[in-house]
């Protein structure tokens, strides 16, 4: 009889102290996916006291692209790189017309969705307005400013030829190549 009344309360506070520490071990983890830790080493890297934010206010495009959120997350290298781009073409507080192109003054859409600032043209930047920055087409000049090689190799990769499927074919045919699964992993060479 004794021992029941001591291990019933023993049973509660075990209960308890195990609760408490899966609500800290679960607040850590939410901690950890916030700070980026474990995913992208961009987080950590950078130090918060030189990091730029633009003035949206500022920006024309988004008085109509409103609520359109940023394409990487700002404190980001590659976002801090784009502020910089738009910074040196003289429109620091507006970001998008590094990929985009366009015309960042103007108020209306079609002349906002026209041309290109003369800072990109003259800098291997956007010539005109991209509805597509990513297209393979002109993407020399928005992501290629900063990923030279990626736009050099797109050509070639195993998504644009899919080279992988016909060696995969191949290979099922006794192989063109041999079975050395290599050729999608060939670089562009000039
Ligand atoms: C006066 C309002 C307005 C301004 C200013 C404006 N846009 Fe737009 N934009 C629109 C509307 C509305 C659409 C929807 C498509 C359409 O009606 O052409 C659009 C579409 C787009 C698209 C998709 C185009 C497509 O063909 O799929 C992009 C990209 C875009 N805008 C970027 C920009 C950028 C960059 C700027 C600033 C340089 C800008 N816009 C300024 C109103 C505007
Ligand atoms: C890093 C380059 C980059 C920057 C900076 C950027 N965009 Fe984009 N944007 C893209 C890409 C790539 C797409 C996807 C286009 C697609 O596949 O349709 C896109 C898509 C869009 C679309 C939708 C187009 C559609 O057809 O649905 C709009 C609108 C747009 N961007 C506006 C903006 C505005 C406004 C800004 C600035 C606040 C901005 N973008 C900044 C690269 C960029
Ligand atoms: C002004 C320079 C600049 C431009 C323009 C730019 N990037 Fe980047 N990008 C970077 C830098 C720097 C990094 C590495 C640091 C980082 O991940 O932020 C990066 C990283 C990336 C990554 C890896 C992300 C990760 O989490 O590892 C992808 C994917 C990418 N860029 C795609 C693009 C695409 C697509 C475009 C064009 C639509 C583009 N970038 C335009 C500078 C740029």
């Amino acid at each position: 009889m004794k021992n029941k009344k001591i291990i019933l309360p023993l049973i509660a506070v075990l209960i308890l102290a195990l609760l408490i520490f899966m609500f800290y071990f679960n607040n850590n983890k939410i901690e950890l996916t916030n700070t980026g830790k474990g995913k992208s080493p961009v987080a950590e890297k950078t130090d918060s006291a030189e990091l730029f934010f633009p003035d949206t206010k500022n920006n024309q495009c988004l008085v109509c692209h409103k609520g359109i959120e940023p394409i990487r997350d700002p404190k980001s290298e590659m976002m801090q790189e784009i502020y910089k781009v738009a910074l040196k073409a003289g429109y620091s507080d507006n970001e998008c017309i590094v990929c985009h192109g366009g015309n960042p003054n103007a108020k209306d859409k079609l002349s906002s969705h026209q041309g290109s600032i003369d800072y990109l043209i003259k800098n291997n930047g956007a010539t005109e307005f991209y509805p597509n920055p990513a297209s393979v087409w002109i993407n020399d000049k928005t992501c290629g400013l900063c990923h030279a090689e990626l736009v050099t190799t797109q050509f070639t990769s195993l998504m644009f030829t899919e080279a992988g499927k016909i060696q995969g074919t191949a290979w099922g045919f006794g192989g063109l190549q041999g079975y050395n699964h290599d050729v999608a992993t060939l670089q562009h060479r000039k």
